[in-house]
């Protein structure tokens, strides 16, 4: 019989420390009137002193597998542009920390779609037979990737974690992911980007100047590109999957601007109810974003079992990718220790 990697856990987690736009309002020259016209976003989390893309990837992991009944599974696959360390990779202390013993575990970096990216591995690898469960984490603490006076992208992004356990399965069964679509396009690799700190600077011998070792975006071009490329991916995903998309129910895309998500629903013809937020609250989490979304519709009852639903991301490289799947039934805990936080619209009735 063919396998499938089918979701059987959720989980996700976002640190204590809110930011709201007031604060950033009060040492940056923005105003909470502008970041919420241009973003959508109220407030974000950003970890305090010393916590870490691993506390957030660990604190998401122990949800996902405590809501699959899982103690153990065979391989973490962890999505993050913000790793502890340069080097080595992150998962697998994290493997370690959540009790995993020496199962494999790495890293894997496409900035915003990193955690379809990491779902694809993670789905490879059940559908190939060479592990019977995979937990996908995206974690990342991008504000401490941020230039302290840079107003453009300091109110954008927010810090957390997400995470699913993948565990093998058959096609036909709810949870079962399918219809995935991946790319990429080098060609644009700097409108997204941390110039100082890796080898192509550090092979020069020269110090980097500190305004290089922060985060830079150029925004409307990004913007573009994002709305451009989710929608084309959307709908490629949904064609390999055999789905009309104006029969799927959710749409869980990569919460980089609210403006961009009304943008894509309205490129692809769709309600925007059908497009789940939560980036009020959360901001732009990179690659904790897509499973964040999902933890939060989950506790909101906005994403219920029986929906059809896709996920999208988006972000540098440029990278994009989407996947397909009916929403299963799972057990809680599903969200994250703060308050359900999805503010679609609500007006859609939802499941078949
Ligand atoms: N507060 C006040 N003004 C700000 C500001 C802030 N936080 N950030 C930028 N501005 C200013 C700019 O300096 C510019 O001023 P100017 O006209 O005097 O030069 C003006 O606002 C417009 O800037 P612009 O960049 O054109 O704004 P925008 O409407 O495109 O919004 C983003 C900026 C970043 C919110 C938007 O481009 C965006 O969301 N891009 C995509 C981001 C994204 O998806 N990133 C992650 C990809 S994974």
């Amino acid at each position: 019989m063919e396998r499938a990697a089918v979701v059987a856990g959720l989980g996700g987690w976002v640190p204590p420390t809110i930011v709201t736009n007031d604060q950033l309002a009060g040492v940056l020259d923005t105003s909470d009137e502008w970041i919420r016209r241009r973003t959508g976003i109220r407030e974000r989390r950003w970890v305090s002193p010393g916590q870490s893309t691993g506390d957030l990837a660990v604190e998401a992991g122990r949800r996902a597998l405590s809501s699959a009944g899982l103690e153990d599974v065979d391989a973490v696959v962890l999505a993050t542009s913000s790793p502890d360390r340069h080097c080595p990779a992150t998962a697998p202390e994290v493997a370690t920390r959540l009790g995993l013993g020496p199962v494999p575990a790495f890293d894997v970096a496409a900035v915003c779609t990193g955690f379809v990216y990491a779902l694809a591995t993670g789905a490879g690898m059940v559908a190939l037979g060479a592990a019977r469960s995979v937990l996908v984490i995206g974690a990342d603490a991008f504000s401490t990737l941020l230039a302290p006076d840079d107003r453009s992208t300091r109110v954008i992004f927010g810090d957390g974690g997400g995470a699913v356990v993948l565990r093998t399965g058959s096609p036909t069964e709810p949870g079962a992911l399918t219809g995935l679509n991946l790319g990429s396009d080098g060609s644009l690799s700097d409108l997204i980007e941390v110039p100082a700190g890796g080898s192509r600077q550090r092979s020069t011998g020269l110090p980097a100047k500190t305004e290089d070792t922060y985060f830079t975006m150029q925004g409307q071009a990004v913007y573009a590109q994002a709305v451009r490329r989710m929608a084309e991916s959307v709908k490629e995903t949904a064609r390999r999957t055999g789905w009309d998309p104006a029969e799927i129910d959710r749409f869980v895309l990569h919460q980089a601007n609210a403006r961009i998500l009304e943008a894509v629903a309205r490129r692809l013809g769709l309600p925007p109810e059908r497009f789940l937020s939560n980036i009020e609250v959360r901001g732009n989490t990179v690659a904790a974003s897509i499973p964040l979304a999902l933890a939060d519709g989950v506790a909101s009852g906005e994403l219920r079992p029986g929906h059809k639903v896709v996920l999208a991301g988006f972000g540098g490289g440029l990278t994009w990718g989407s996947m397909a799947l009916v929403w299963p039934r799972l057990a809680p805990p599903a969200t994250a220790s703060a308050e359900p936080a999805v503010a679609s619209a609500g007006a859609d009735p939802g499941p078949p």
